[in-house]
């Protein structure tokens, strides 16, 4: 496939202070695996094979000691480093020269998917030549997210980081696919007030352009953050109540080892 795959796993990890104080949250226990295995394998279900993973200069060593170079699984890791969260669109900078003008899927590391038909969905969705797609997930708590805003008929026509107000229930997941194009779009990005480059602005000029696409997933998806205390217990008791009940493994890299 000629998509690469881009793993954030950067951050402070402050919400779930003292567990990440010499330690990167993406790199704690969800049940049986640690965090970066689940946004790995979702991509890899994508049929993505060519990873970049992006991490604090001080869990770089454990990352690359935990995963490798992916031969393991006839995939492929880089490493790169992120001096400070300054936001999520960095990571297109950061990765500009791996990407080398391919299309990306791009991942927060705390982003936890799991429905049925997930892997076809992101297959076509990968395959897709033009322009970017975001994934909106519907939350009750709208305001710890992008939002999406729609139209009458139903058309997206802003997303909001974090809205005061609410306009509408669809967050905008952590799982996003951008054409070659995102790296010079990033460039033209500024801080925002939190002084991050935005995820959300990138996606808003895409949308400004008419080359956002959504896709939305339903009632059959779950969607979690595993960024805080609450969230890293639930998200381990869905995986352990999925695999016991049901006798599937999820996120077993090497399960899904990819075929040569
Ligand atoms: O989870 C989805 C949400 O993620 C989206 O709905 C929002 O639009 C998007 O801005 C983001 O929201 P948060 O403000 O909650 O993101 P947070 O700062 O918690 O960062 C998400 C993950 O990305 C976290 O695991 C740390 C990592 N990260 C974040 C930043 C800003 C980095 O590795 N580097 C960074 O510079």
């Amino acid at each position: 496939m000629n998509r690469k795959g881009i793993i954030l796993a950067g951050g402070e990890g402050s919400r779930l202070y003292p567990l990440t104080k010499d330690t990167s949250k993406q790199l704690l226990p969800i049940y049986n695996k640690p965090m970066i295995y689940y946004p790995l394998s979702l991509l890899m279900l994508g049929g993505i094979n060519e990873f970049l993973i992006i991490t604090t200069p001080r869990d770089s060593e454990s990352f690359r000691s935990l995963l490798g170079n992916g031969e393991q699984w006839n995939i492929s890791i880089s490493y790169e480093q992120q001096s400070e969260p300054k936001g999520i669109a960095e990571s297109l900078l950061i990765g500009e020269k791996w990407l080398n003008d391919s299309h990306s899927a791009l991942i927060l590391g705390d982003n936890f998917f799991f429905g049925h038909g997930l892997p076809e969905l992101l297959r076509s969705s990968f395959l897709s030549k033009e322009g970017s797609t975001i994934f909106l997930h519907k939350v009750a708590d709208p305001e710890r997210y992008g939002v999406a805003k729609f139209d009458k008929n139903n058309q997206i026509i802003a997303i909001e980081e974090k809205p005061k107000e609410v306009f509408s229930n669809w967050a905008v997941t952590g799982l996003y696919c951008y054409d070659k194009n995102a790296p010079a779009y990033a460039k033209d990005l500024s801080p925002s007030e939190r002084g991050e480059l935005e995820i959300t602005d990138l996606n808003n000029i895409y949308l400004s352009r008419g080359e956002l696409k959504t896709e939305f997933l339903g009632q059959g998806f779950t969607w979690l953050d595993m960024g805080t205390h609450d969230s890293l217990l639930e998200v381990s008791n869905f995986v352990k109540i999925v695999e016991q009940r049901q006798g599937i493994r999820i996120a077993d890299l090497d399960d899904l080892k990819m075929q040569d």
